[in-house]
């Protein structure tokens, strides 16, 4: 039924499958930025928490009776460490996104999104019932234009923390421009949680901003906190806003018991050795910097190739090589890249000798 779809997904050579990779291969691939993906420490502190309780499963959407103690204690846990007044632990980042922009957004409202904000935004922008507008990537003026040419009862802006495929910083004047009246800031730190700022916190962290009412913080905990699921902090008013019309969130099961806590003892962790982590993150970043004269501002390094043949061709370059890389081709970009997640448990030596050899393949080929 779909024979000719598939036939042109694989002529623009954008097929994608799904792969059991080889454990053994050096993962420079995923999003575990800190490797807590592999701390067994942190897998048993969790398992340990939660069998302490009755239930170690949801069971219900957390407006029946899913929401677990192990949530409430995370919630505070976050809200505490990041200043904001309330939180709410969701079951994805995907549903985060779909959660915060299905619900936020209402009728006479403008909904503004960053042209590189996440796909799960965008697929949620189509099914509000609003103006919806796309400033150029990181382009506050552009932002603010928009903002001036439209008139909206609310507006909602939505932003990363670090783009995703870019690996680019927030432009901080965005949280100037909404201070004013009725903008409501969203910042999907699904990329800078963990891996940002002196406490590892992302940018409200690195740009020393305390939170106010206007905003909502995303993070997810798929990725430096090596865990599955996301949080929202906001105000409370938003907070309780939410649990009662998100549809995301009310009618789907409340999130794993056991992520939430694997995700606790991770933000624990970054808590209790952020001056090692942030130390290994700089080290790590000097090697990129020496090698590609690159200056990672996150944890990810993007590097342009030609096309998408030669993204797979380099990728597979480094899993002969005992490597895993990300090949990021068209629709997910506008141009194919190779997407490298340097991870801070990487040994240093095998790192850079890797990249060299990269480099080269790239460039000198
Ligand atoms: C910026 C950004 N936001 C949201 C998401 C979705 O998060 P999750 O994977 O937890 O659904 C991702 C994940 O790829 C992401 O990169």
């Amino acid at each position: 039924m779909y024979e000719n779809e598939l036939k042109a997904i694989h002529k623009s050579n954008r097929y994608r499958e799904r792969e059991i990779f080889d454990e053994n291969l050096i993962d420079l691939a995923s999003n575990d930025y800190l490797g807590f993906s592999e701390d067994k420490e942190l897998f048993e502190k969790a398992y340990n928490r939660v069998l302490k309780h009755k239930t170690h499963a949801p069971k219900a959407s957390q407006l029946v009776n899913g929401y677990h103690l192990v949530h409430k204690e995370f919630e505070e846990y976050l809200c505490e460490i990041n200043g904001f007044s309330s939180g709410i632990i969701v079951g994805s980042g995907f549903l985060a996104n779909l959660s915060l922009i299905e619900a936020l957004v209402r009728k006479n409202d403008l909904l503004v999104l960053d042209e590189f904000y996440h796909a799960s935004g965008i697929l949620a922008s189509k099914l509000v019932d609003a103006e919806v507008a796309y400033f150029r990537h990181n382009d506050v003026k552009h932002l603010e234009e928009i903002l001036n040419s439209h008139k909206y009862h609310r507006a909602i802006v939505c932003v990363e923390g670090i783009y995703s495929m870019e690996g680019d910083i927030l432009n901080r004047d965005v949280f100037e421009v909404c201070e004013r009246e009725n903008i409501l800031l969203v910042v999907d730190e699904a990329h800078s949680s963990g891996v940002l700022g002196d406490n590892l916190l992302g940018v409200f962290d690195y740009f020393n901003i305390t939170p106010k009412q206007n905003h909502i913080k995303m993070g997810t905990l798929g990725k430096a906190y090596g865990s599955y699921g996301a949080f929202i902090l906001a105000d409370l008013e938003i907070i309780d806003y939410l649990q009662n019309r998100a549809k995301a969130i009310i009618y789907a099961t409340a999130p794993s018991v056991f992520d939430t806590a694997l995700a606790h003892v991770s933000v624990e962790k970054t808590q209790s050795k952020k001056e090692d982590i942030n130390r290994n993150i700089e080290k790590i970043k000097a090697v990129v910097e020496e090698i590609f004269a690159i200056k990672m501002q996150g944890m990810i390094l993007k590097l342009d190739v030609e096309n998408s043949q030669k993204a797979l061709d380099i990728k597979e370059f480094a899993r002969k090589k005992g490597f895993l890389i990300g090949a990021i081709r068209p629709p997910t970009v506008k141009h194919a890249i190779i997407r490298l997640i340097p991870r801070i448990s990487t040994d240093i030596e095998v790192l850079k000798k890797f990249l060299l050899e990269l480099k080269n393949e790239i460039y000198c080929s």
